[in-house]
């Protein structure tokens, strides 16, 4: 079942996104080579704790983290570690869920440390447009499928490749909940949106293959061929007319 949330959750979910981007806004002057993402980890965390946002991932499923931290070739989920120490050239991909009052806000943003390969810039630029469009194409009476394929057609016709094992997922009182979000056509048509759904789309995209896997952490998302991924997420709300955006800077 989907759920629809009221004027009241709506609110929270929108508070929630605004502290968590303003957390993000804060990451570019923290990052530098020599860091390690253990400590990146810890430094989002205050933040979110300084702004009365609860770190939803931990303890989530077992996880231990504020945050996933994935450099170039890791797609999603990266465990934060101090043995990960970032240099030049790193493209570094962050995921982070916060909630304010109980509901939640999911986002991912991405980093270039250093000067990064000009493929790294492509991938990026061409995730980041994948969301934009979905976004503006999203509404009610929209088929979340057609916001699928659209994701794939812009990725794909790069020459890139969708990652299929992991989706985005509506989103509220609790991270995950439904509907799945691919970044790919499944063949499965629906669900109609209406206004009150929300949720976190977020397309997981390779330079090669779209195969990936789970490294013997349980978390860790590779690309199977070693090529570099890009991720890039937002949480949003139908409204009567298209799509709130929680996780941008109003
Ligand atoms: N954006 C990530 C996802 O939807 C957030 C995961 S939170 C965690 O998979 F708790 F699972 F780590
Ligand atoms: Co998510």
């Amino acid at each position: 079942m989907i759920i629809i949330k009221n004027k009241v959750a709506i609110e929270k979910m929108r508070t929630a996104g605004q502290l968590l981007a303003e957390v993000f806004a804060e990451i570019p002057s923290f990052l530098e080579e020599g860091k390690n993402t253990a400590e990146i980890d810890l430094f989002v965390e205050q933040k979110m704790l300084q702004k009365g946002l609860k770190p939803e991932c931990k303890g989530y499923g077992g996880y231990r983290h504020a945050t996933l931290i994935s450099p170039n070739d890791v797609v999603v989920h990266g465990i934060p570690s101090k043995n990960i120490i970032l240099k030049n050239g790193d493209f570094v991909k962050i995921d982070v869920v916060g909630a304010y009052r109980g509901y939640c806000a999911d986002m991912a943003r991405y980093y270039f440390i250093g000067n990064v390969p000009p493929i790294a810039q492509k991938l990026a630029e061409v995730a980041q447009r994948a969301l934009d469009e979905a976004i503006g194409n999203i509404g009610p009476g929209v088929k979340l499928s057609d916001v699928s394929s659209r994701i794939q057609k812009i990725v794909e016709g790069e020459g890139f490749g969708v990652v299929r094992d992991f989706a985005g997922h509506g989103i509220g009182k609790r991270i995950h909940e439904e509907p799945d979000v691919p970044n790919y056509a499944t063949g499965v048509a629906g669900p109609l949106l209406r206004e009150g759904m929300t949720l976190a789309i977020e397309p997981m995209i390779t330079q090669g293959d779209y195969k990936v896997l789970v490294l013997d952490d349980g978390w860790t998302v590779k690309t199977a061929d070693g090529g570099l991924a890009a991720h890039v997420e937002d949480t949003i709300a139908i409204t009567s007319h298209g799509a709130e955006v929680f996780t941008r800077l109003y």
